[in-house]
């Protein structure tokens, strides 16, 4: 059994439903799953995964309700962290998902260990991203390591 931190940028809340249904196979699978609306480091458990799941605003920019907790990683070391990242975005923009690059880049250079590759959900081909991200948990969660 494994313990998730799910952290969420949202503005429009299509990445709080895919949240949620992460969170849902993660309990399925006898795991334990936090989700962080409102990301703040120190709530976070840093022997915890950190699962961020984020879209992206602005141009290329991260959500505002997670550029706070992007700012405390950068300040941070963070090596005891292990991570991954769902992206959602929009592939007519050419920065496509780069809010979800951002944050893989900078919790990297914190020092936390990405163990599984990212997912980036272009939401003109996945109208219901949840589908996407659960099939990619679900192949990740087969993975002897975590269980
Ligand atoms: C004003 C605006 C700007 C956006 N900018 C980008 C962008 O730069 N890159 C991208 O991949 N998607 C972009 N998108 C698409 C969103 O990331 C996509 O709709 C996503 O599903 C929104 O998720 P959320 O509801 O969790 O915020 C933008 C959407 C809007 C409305």
């Amino acid at each position: 059994m494994a313990t998730f931190e799910i952290i969420v940028g949202s503005v429009l809340g299509a990445s709080e439903y895919v949240a949620d249904a992460l969170e849902g196979v993660l309990v399925a699978h006898q795991h334990k799953a936090r989700i962080h609306l409102q990301p703040d480091i120190n709530d976070l458990d840093q022997t915890a995964i950190w699962l961020v799941c984020t879209s992206t605003h602005g141009a290329g920019d991260l959500p505002d309700n997670i550029q706070r907790f992007a700012r405390q990683c950068q300040q941070r070391a963070l090596d005891s962290v292990k991570f991954s990242v769902v992206g959602l975005g929009d592939s007519s923009y050419d920065t496509f998902c780069n809010g979800a690059v951002q944050i893989e880049n900078i919790l990297k250079k914190a020092g936390a260990v990405f163990i599984q590759p990212a997912v980036h959900i272009d939401v003109l081909v996945h109208p219901i991203p949840e589908d996407l991200a659960v099939k990619w948990l679900e192949e990740w969660l087969s993975d002897p390591q975590l269980n």
